[in-house]
């Protein structure tokens, strides 16, 4: 495995989000520290939800149009970011295979157990491939991924969509930065839509949401040697009109002290006062066009579900114009 993190870098990394976002008013936490094993398999809970359509309709059209992605990537190397469930990965996989081109296959990812299990598993199905887990960070290593071949870098599950739209535009030019012309994006955003539909599918009815949102205390506590308490929090799922984007957050049901020991920090959190811990932006194709366009890449296939609830963009590292 091709390590670009350590114990040391993804501490530093969590010790410093949790010093910015605990001190900031509003007070917020990075979603990416929701996802230790418990709250992986709270994701994982949280994708056969009724509520939560968005991993079922991206399955939907990815087995749809696999063939056609495949064909108009001739990709002999996959890049996966934010690798996770290997079951979308088949999928390509297998259409790049019958397309005859296919040679490696990437996965990125910040978890070794989720990388080396996805490894052992594929290994077996696809003998002949060669297996390359990467363990990164995406939002900071995508210039270290290896450069052979010709790749599609496929970003799923409308995780994009968590990235503010400044960071957002940072990492779309950087990941431009490191294709060459002709090499691909497959890239899975969820749609603007009914805003009935949107909460409920952050608020379900089981309450599988809520406790994923409130691991990412347990993993402070943890972690940090804090002491929150997560049941002392609601949880909270608003749609921003404006911002087009659903904020989950954490709201004290009461005034807390709350000692983060490992960083020497105290915060108090008021009774009512929300940490924001997930903003999930939802696009709409004109404006999700023109911010690749804006990043270097030319859109060549946008893939939808009947209903228009989510969309995969198939897009091309595009010639620079001189
Ligand atoms: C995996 C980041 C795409 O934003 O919909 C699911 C995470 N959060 N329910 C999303 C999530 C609450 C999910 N992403």
């Amino acid at each position: 495995m091709i390590d670009h993190l350590d114990e040391d870098y993804l501490r530093q990394a969590l010790e410093h989000d949790v010093r910015i976002g605990l001190t900031a008013t509003p007070k917020w936490l990075p979603p990416k520290w929701f996802y230790d094993e418990a709250g992986g398999e709270l994701f994982s809970a949280i994708t056969r939800l009724p509520e939560y359509y968005p991993t079922r309709r991206e399955l939907d059209i990815l087995r749809r149009h696999v063939r056609d992605i495949a064909a108009l990537s001739r990709a002999d190397t996959l890049v996966e970011l934010g690798s996770g469930t290997s079951e979308k990965t088949v999928l390509l996989l297998d259409a790049l295979t019958s397309e005859g081109t296919l040679l490696a296959y990437l996965p990125v990812d910040v978890d070794v157990v989720t990388l080396e299990a996805a490894a052992a598993r594929l290994a077996v199905r696809y003998p002949q491939l060669d297996l390359r887990p990467v363990r990164a960070d995406f939002e900071r290593h995508l210039a270290l991924l290896p450069r052979p071949g010709r790749r599609m870098v496929a970003f799923l599950g409308g995780t994009i969509g968590n990235l503010p739209p400044a960071a957002r535009e940072v990492f779309l030019k950087e990941l431009r930065a490191t294709l060459r012309p002709g090499e691909t994006l497959l890239l899975g955003t969820d749609l603007v839509k009914d805003v009935g539909r949107l909460v409920a599918a952050y608020d379900d009815a089981l309450g599988v949401t809520a406790d994923f949102n409130r691991n990412v205390l347990r993993v402070l506590n943890r972690e940090l040697a804090a002491d929150f308490r997560p049941e002392a929090f609601d949880h909270v799922v608003l749609y921003d009109e404006d911002n087009e984007w659903i904020e989950m957050r954490l709201r004290a049901t009461r005034t807390m002290r709350i000692a983060i020991r490992a960083l020497g920090l105290t915060v108090v959190v008021r009774a009512g006062e929300d940490i924001r811990t997930e903003i999930s932006a939802k696009f709409r194709e004109e404006g999700l066009a023109a911010e690749l366009t804006r990043a270097g890449f030319a859109v060549a296939r946008r893939y939808t579900d009947p209903a228009g609830d989510y969309a995969l963009t198939l897009a091309i590292a595009a010639h620079p114009v001189s």
